[in-house]
């Protein structure tokens, strides 16, 4: 089973017991803002300590991107006039798989603000969702719930921005450079920049914060010089473009094509023939192309000379970067049960023990091409699995490869270039709460999974329950969102009993270990990077 099959089925099994807190009180009258594009009508939501806020959803930031705009950068918004725009609901989801039709729309560049008040100049976060650059979005209900947040003095944003093929496709030229979806989030960024003040926003302090593949965003957009000036923090959980991936977008492009009868190699023909699918169909196809069910990155950034004018770790590498503080981190088993459904794959794992080599660069997703793949896959195989076949135990260590591969290992290196020129807030999530991602037969966690440090910062669907503050998981929510939103006030997440985060810098590693109790140690799993260090070094 697949991550995202895993979020709809707890989604549907665990909807019963949700208990949505942002419910509309009746007795407050319905806020008005008053931006430059225009007025809007927002509603009244109430935090999880029953302190009401004003949020403003379903505002769009870009025109639609669709027919002749499709693989294309997005397109500026001009004022929407006199009439009042109702700002009461989230906007539709971008077409993704595993979600009802009716839900999402190709027209999806929308965004929430949340805030308390609509004057003064409060530090500003704008939440990028994850989801592999192919599912997810801002829902206040689902996904992005500003509930816990907002029971600090901050405006919060979340945006949506295209996913899959209609965000990443590339052919790698002027007709498909990719990026759109990078692209949109600039946009809304410089649409937070421009309006955020209404809504008593302060845009000289705006902290971008994302999970995951919109964790890797934030390190883009630090890369990038179209971002340059949009933001003053980053906060980036388990997710950093500092990785070594490979991703062949062309091949990608190439297998899409021919799934829809499109022609496959004429840039011009390819994308024309493409955009007259329909965007059910792109969504559709997308698991055919889907192989094992273990990663299956198809779309990602590409170096265009515009959004990105080199890869990611060259950029952090030269100090060429937009420099501002960072908070990073990863949770301490990550990937290490996403993939537990293949465990008694018996076949697949025998095969892949005896061609290790041939299947090592996809599921780790570097190039098959490089003229050491083979030494690659021998070191990873030898390292990893002490050359045992995939079984029993060895699947245990098979999967934490994966962690290491997609997950870990950018992180690790984004804080070892970005340290000698920012304060690096270093950090691994510890804490097992009774809830997770991705539990057991019994609903238990197994481990503290990829993304189960989400619950704790922002309500979502996925755990199956919100937590409230008679929950015992209450005092980590109060510890995360302080974290978060004191970094996104003056650059330093405070801490308690008298333990000081200290940032990693040019001389100093530090990691903060955060469990029921934190402390602060050396960097975690330093003989497991080292592996991944020298397998694929930085360029000097
Ligand atoms: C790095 O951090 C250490 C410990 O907090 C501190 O003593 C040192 O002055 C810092 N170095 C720089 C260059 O800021």
């Amino acid at each position: 089973m697949k991550f995202g099959q895993l979020i709809v089925i707890l989604t549907s099994i665990l909807v019963s017991v949700i208990v949505v807190s942002g419910a509309r009180t009746h007795n407050e009258p319905e806020p008005l803002v008053e931006t430059k594009l225009g007025k809007a009508k927002g509603s009244i939501l109430k935090t999880v300590r029953g302190v009401e806020f004003k949020a403003f959803r379903g505002i769009r930031y870009a025109q639609a991107p669709v027919v002749d705009k499709r693989f294309k950068a997005p397109e500026s918004v001009n004022s929407w006039g006199k009439n009042t725009l109702d700002a009461t609901k989230d906007g539709f989801k971008c077409p993704q798989p595993f979600l009802a039709k009716e839900t999402m729309s190709e027209d999806c560049l929308f965004l929430n603000v949340y805030t308390k008040s609509l004057t003064g100049k409060k530090p500003v976060i704008v939440h990028i969702h994850g989801g592999a650059n192919y599912f997810g979005s801002s829902d206040s209900e689902t996904e992005v719930g500003p509930e816990y947040l907002m029971d600090s003095n901050i405006v919060l944003v979340t945006i949506n921005y295209r996913l899959g093929a209609l965000g990443f496709l590339s052919m790698k030229t002027k007709e498909a450079p990719g990026n759109y979806g990078y692209l949109d989030q600039v946009m809304a960024l410089q649409w937070v920049k421009d309006n955020i003040v209404s809504f008593g926003g302060n845009p000289d302090s705006v902290t971008i914060s994302g999970q995951s593949s919109g964790g890797i965003a934030v390190t883009l957009h630090m890369a990038s010089p179209l971002s340059k000036g949009l933001f003053h923090r980053a906060i980036t959980m388990s997710g950093s473009g500092t990785n070594h991936f490979y991703v062949d977008s062309v091949a990608w492009t190439r297998r899409l094509a021919t799934a829809l009868a499109c022609p496959m190699y004429n840039p011009k023909d390819v994308i024309d023939c493409l955009r007259q699918a329909s965007w059910e169909k792109i969504i559709e196809v997308r698991g055919i192309l889907e192989l094992y069910g273990f990663s299956d990155i198809q779309w990602g950034p590409e170096v265009d000379g515009h959004f990105l004018l080199d890869t990611p770790t060259n950029v952090f590498a030269r100090g060429d970067f937009n420099k501002v503080d960072i908070i990073a981190g990863i949770t301490k088993d990550e990937l290490n049960y996403l993939y537990e459904s293949q465990s008694s794959n018996i076949g697949l794992l025998n095969d892949i023990s005896i061609n290790f080599d041939k299947y090592a660069p996809q599921l780790f997703i570097f190039n098959s091409k490089d003229e050491n793949t083979i030494e690659k896959s021998d070191k990873i195989k030898k390292f990893y699995l002490k050359n045992k076949p995939i079984k029993d135990q060895a699947f245990s260590n098979f999967a934490v490869i994966f962690s290491d591969a997609i997950i870990n290992h950018g992180v690790h290196r984004l804080v070892q270039l970005a340290r000698k020129y920012v304060n690096v807030f270093y950090y691994r999530f510890d804490y097992l709460g009774r809830f997770s991602i991705f539990p057991d037969e019994n609903n238990k966690p197994r481990g503290v999974s990829h993304a189960d440090d989400l619950q704790y910062i922002f309500g979502n669907k996925w755990f199956g329950k919100r937590i409230s503050q008679a929950d015992p998981e209450m005092f980590m929510v109060d510890r995360m969102t302080k974290w978060w939103t004191s970094f996104a006030k003056d650059g330093f997440p405070c801490t308690e009993n008298d333990i000081k985060w200290l940032p990693s810098n040019k001389t100093h590693v530090y990691t903060m270990f955060n469990d029921k109790s934190i402390h602060l140690g050396p960097e975690p799993y330093q003989e497991r990077y080292q592996l991944w260090d020298e397998m694929f070094p930085v360029k000097k």
